[in-house]
């Protein structure tokens, strides 16, 4: 029944931050996603027997490409194939069940945050045998595999129905078809005091969690409905739906704006929250107050003891380098290391694996910890919902005593979208050549200190990843990071991320664009981001 099929290469099939992603019709042309998923078999080596787990964030060309990628893992040997049943699992979900199963790897089917539908986004990542996106040295082999590639394999067979739970034979090949929610519920019940929260909601606690009709509706559903007795309804938007109902799933003040409102109304809940596309980013608002990524990562790991996953404390914290510098404070008061990684939540693998850092966290809406190999948007909102549970005090009353004890470090990016590509690349390239002119300048009344392109050697395995973003940093601790996205499909999106601390008690409550204003300017004036786009503003803020 194995078929061997001749193919021609795509020359674009190079993984960008988190996987292959491209537009829907580009995936349907013909054998494109057969090329990219042969490419991963090809450069992986002694899976022959072992398992694979497929799953995907049920978004539109979901099913086909589940269907395709099963009939090819059984042809080039996989023993079994684990799959969520309707196709989906979310990514936090999938990094769990390739650990709790023992798989060989997994394939990861979404393009996260992104919207879907006939003519938005798709997306394959491949996952390693730690439940983590593949590392560099793996992604670079498929994509010069998926360059020269000349045939894949696949099986002559039915299509598996995903939409029953139980175990299916293709060729000799085992097919199980896997409830999505029971292992990743089971985990959280691990981790967190499920008897506290609950009484906390007994007690009249009020939660709004936005799931942006993507895959977290049903694992929300199940945890915070269900088990922890939040009230019917607390889940919003929790059908999942291919096209997302036609939203963009990015859990930001700009695209869960609904949430946001509410959450600043005078009928709001306790406490909001939201996730995107594929279950690993989220959003935290408490009443009134929005809590940046860069501060919910500090706060939950000032905090992270009171959860019972983490009473014994934390080996060490990790963050992203264009994240704000606010957990470095909180990993120094705790006497423990502080990593700053490259953008892309593959470079906390190895970290977590060695068990140099137990928290993670990312700009980008990330947060997790090493219960899993991925960021984890639930995971977050439930250590939240512990701390609130234990502190009983309101969110806002929490970020304004963490202030007053760390200090404020006020943070906004700036997303300059879709931009041609020829155009980021001058600027960017303009911005590296003068780096070395720029200590000691002055620039809206801010001293340069230092001008580098960030570097990052893997303290693990010593591996050495350049060009990772310029980083422009000022007397008394402001920073500007200037990079470009990985993850984007329309041309190029420039990234700005600007920093602030502040120290002084009597300057702690102030709106971030007016504490960020001088940075604001500064970035134009050395990035001179209108000149080389044309653009008078950024397309979104968070
Ligand atoms: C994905 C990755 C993250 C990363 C984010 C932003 O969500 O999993 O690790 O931070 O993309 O990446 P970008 O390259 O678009 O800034
Ligand atoms: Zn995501």
């Amino acid at each position: 029944m194995i078929r061997t099929v001749a193919t021609t290469p795509y020359g674009d099939q190079k993984p960008g931050t988190s996987g292959l992603r491209k537009k829907v019709p580009v995936f349907q042309q013909e054998n494109y996603a057969e090329n990219f998923i042969q490419s991963v078999f090809d450069s992986l080596e002694g899976f022959a027997g072992t398992t694979l787990v497929i799953g995907g964030d049920g978004r539109y060309h979901n099913r086909e490409v589940i269907q395709i990628a099963m009939r090819m893992a059984a042809a080039n040997g996989f023993g079994r194939v684990i799959v969520g049943q309707g196709g989906i699992l979310s990514t936090p979900a999938a990094s769990n069940v390739i650990r709790k199963h023992g798989a060989f790897g997994g394939l990861v089917l979404s393009a996260s945050h992104n919207p879907g539908g006939p003519t938005e986004d798709f997306g394959i990542k491949y996952n390693i045998g730690n439940g983590g996106p593949a590392p560099e040295r793996i992604t670079d082999a498929v994509f010069a595999r998926s360059k020269v590639i000349d045939r894949y394999l696949t099986i002559d067979a039915p299509d598996i129905d995903l939409d029953r739970v139980g175990t299916f034979s293709l060729g000799t090949t085992t097919i199980e078809v896997i409830d999505p929610v029971a292992d990743y519920a089971a985990l959280m019940e691990t981790l967190f005091d499920f008897a506290a929260i609950r009484a906390m909601f007994a007690g009249g606690f009020r939660m709004a969690f936005d799931a942006m009709h993507a895959v977290t509706g049903p694992y929300a559903v199940e945890i915070l409905e269900n088990r922890l007795g939040a009230a019917p309804g607390t889940v919003r938007n929790g059908v999942p739906l291919p096209d997302f109902g036609g939203h963009h799933p990015d859990p930001n003040l700009v695209h869960a704006k609904e949430l946001h409102d509410l959450m600043m109304s005078p009928d709001a809940p306790d406490f909001g929250a939201a996730s995107d596309g594929d279950g690993d980013r989220n959003l935290i608002i408490g009443r009134g107050i929005f809590v940046t990524p860069s501060d919910s990562l500090a706060m939950l790991a000032a905090n992270a003891h009171l959860a019972p996953g983490y009473a014994g404390g934390l080996k060490g914290i990790a963050r992203s380098m264009p994240t704000s510098a606010a957990a470095d404070r909180v990993a120094e008061r705790l006497g423990v290391e502080l990593y700053e990684t490259p953008t892309g939540w593959k470079f906390f693998g190895n970290l977590l694996d060695a068990g140099m850092a137990t928290i993670c966290g990312e700009e980008s809406a990330g947060t997790g910890s090493d219960h899993v190999r991925e960021k984890d948007g639930l995971w977050a909102v439930l250590l939240w919902l512990n701390i609130l549970a234990v502190r009983r005090e309101s969110m806002k009353a929490i970020a304004a005593a963490y202030w007053a004890d760390y200090g404020r470090n006020y943070y906004a990016r700036h997303d300059y979208e879709a931009v041609e590509t020829d155009r980021a690349n001058a600027l960017m390239a303009a911005l590296r050549d003068r780096l070395a002119a720029l200590p000691g300048t002055t620039v809206q009344g801010l001293t340069i200190a230092f001008a580098d392109d960030f570097s990052y050697t893997d303290p693990v395995d010593g591996s050495v990843s350049r060009n990772q973003g310029v980083r422009i940093g000022f007397d008394g601790g402001s920073r500007i990071v200037f990079r470009l996205s990985g993850t984007g499909t329309e041309g190029a999106t420039i990234r700005v991320y600007l920093e602030r601390y502040e120290a002084d008690p009597s300057l702690l409550a102030q709106e971030t664009p007016d504490a960020l204003a001088d940075l604001i300017l500064a970035a134009d004036e050395i990035a001179g981001i209108g000149r080389f786009t044309g653009r008078t503003g950024p397309d979104v803020v968070t």
